[in-house]
């Protein structure tokens, strides 16, 4: 008889029935976009429905998302929607750079992103962590974990970015982030609706003066660092900065780009890593016997090797238990193109104009892809599972030449965040912990994530 327990399907909409009305649809994107979608979407290889702003493709099949993410990667831009909130706030940041700058970009930036710099950063992580933890030691009630995952991920950033060296009050920096992309970082309804440029977005009049501020903060940061750099050669910094300004010059960065990476860095880099962070921790509580192999996991490893660097490798179990919290509630639920020209693939044809959505929301939870799709069952994740999983059903860092940058960053800081958590305290949920997910640039908890913090 089998005894193990039921396994926990956490909050997500019931996909609808019937198809909404153009009202309905611009309600609901503007409110939650992640409660748009039908049955047939989650079963579906590709659907084509008329959305507000033109016809969308919803691609959920891995051959067709290879297809626009690699195999015809040169025939997709990235989705106007998208371009227009990002690129006001990140300009030719990575993220939303195009055509000849991004390449250019990207193959300056490769160095930064190497293993030996990556390894590097786990020390300041792991120490960031350790001092982020103390915070727990005497707390009493519950503390709204979603908040303070993005304090931690937010504190690592802004070490392994500039070592906290920031021009001004670096106290108000996180709050200046948090409030920029609160309100430059939303789509607006006329966005959706292709409305012309001319016609102001109520959503951003108030984000501009706050990007005014930060954009001046990050400008003052970066003549501080080139100051000290010249000042003293032998002593600055390894960190992102110092890795970005060595990557400028001919066909490297310019002043400029390194400051549009830097505020790229940030907003693709803390709220995601912090999003997932709450949520494996919310399914962990909510998973008991889950989250008890893997306490035995870290309380082994921690005490047999000291050096972060080895954690990811050492972790199976842990890692795991992030990657399924990643698939339920992918930090980013949405990943937008739009054809140069017009193709067809299979019998699918894909209209100039029109926005193929890649979304890891609807694909991970997808009924032909995956057993039990809505439950939380790390167990898909473990060595020998794992390698069964199609790379393009699996897309929490994305696919193809645009893929995610700071995955490694991502995954390294999570297992050194969760194994120094998860070996001093145990988080457990409340009756008021009642996340829903909701879909802003990140996928996040309604209601964070108040849970009761203890010393194990
Ligand atoms: C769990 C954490 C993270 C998740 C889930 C995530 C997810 C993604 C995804 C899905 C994309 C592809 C977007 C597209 O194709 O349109 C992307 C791109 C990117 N991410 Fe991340 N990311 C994470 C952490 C980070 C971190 C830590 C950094 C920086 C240190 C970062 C920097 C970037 C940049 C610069 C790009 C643009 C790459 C390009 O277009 O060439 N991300 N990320």
């Amino acid at each position: 008889m089998d005894t193990s327990p039921a396994p926990f399907r956490p909050p997500a909409p019931v996909p609808r029935t019937r198809p909404p009305s153009m009202l309905e649809m611009i309600r609901i994107i503007y409110r939650n976009p992640l409660e748009l979608w039908g049955e047939p979407s989650y079963n579906q290889p590709w659907i084509v429905v008329n959305g507000v702003g033109g016809p969308l493709v919803i691609a959920n099949d891995p051959g067709l998302i290879r297809h626009v993410l690699v195999d015809n990667a040169k025939n997709y831009k990235l989705a106007t929607v998208r371009q227009k909130v990002l690129r006001p706030i990140l300009r030719d940041g990575l993220l939303t750079a195009e055509g000849q700058v991004w390449k250019r970009s990207r193959k300056a930036m490769a160095p930064v992103f190497t293993p030996r710099h990556i390894f590097g950063f786990a020390k300041p992580m792991l120490e960031r962590t350790q001092a982020f933890a103390e915070r727990y030691e005497n707390v009493a009630g519950t503390v709204d974990v979603a908040h303070d995952m993005t304090l931690l991920t937010f504190d690592i950033m802004a070490e392994t970015l500039f070592s906290n060296e920031i021009a001004g009050s670096p106290g108000s920096f996180g709050g200046e982030i948090e409030r920029l992309f609160e309100t430059m970082g939303r789509v607006d309804p006329l966005d959706i609706l292709r409305a012309p440029d001319w016609l102001p977005r109520i959503t951003h009049i108030r984000g501009r003066r706050t990007m005014r501020f930060f954009r001046m903060i990050v400008s003052d940061t970066v003549a501080m660092r080139i100051e000290r750099m010249e000042r003293t050669p032998d002593d600055v910094p390894e960190d992102f900065l110092t890795l970005l300004l060595n990557a400028e010059g001919e066909d490297g960065l310019t002043r400029q780009e390194v400051e549009d990476n830097i505020i790229t860095f940030i907003g693709a880099g803390h709220e995601t890593t912090a999003r997932a962070l709450g949520w494996t921790l919310y399914c962990l509580a909510e998973a008991p016997w889950e989250r008890a192999p893997i306490e035995d996991e870290i309380d082994r490893v921690t005490k047999a090797e000291p050096d972060p660097v080895k954690w990811l490798d050492l972790m199976p179990l842990t890692r795991a238990a992030f990657e399924e919290a990643m698939r339920l509630y992918p930090p980013a639920p949405s990943i937008n193109r739009e054809p140069i020209v017009p193709e067809t693939y299979e019998t699918l044809k894909i209209p100039r104009g029109a926005q193929v959505l890649v979304m890891p929301w609807v694909v991970h939870r997808h009924r032909k892809l995956w057993d039990d799709p809505n439950a939380f069952l790390p167990s898909r994740f473990h060595p020998g599972n794992r390698e069964k999983i199609n790379r393009f059903q699996y897309l929490p860092f994305g696919a193809g030449p645009r893929i995610c940058i700071g995955a490694s960053f991502a995954m390294q800081e999570a297992v050194i965040a969760l194994a120094v958590l998860l070996s001093r305290f145990r988080f457990d949920t409340v009756a008021e912990t009642k996340p829903w997910p909701v879909q802003k640039l990140t996928t996040q908890p309604q209601g964070g994530l108040p849970m009761r913090v203890t010393r194990r």
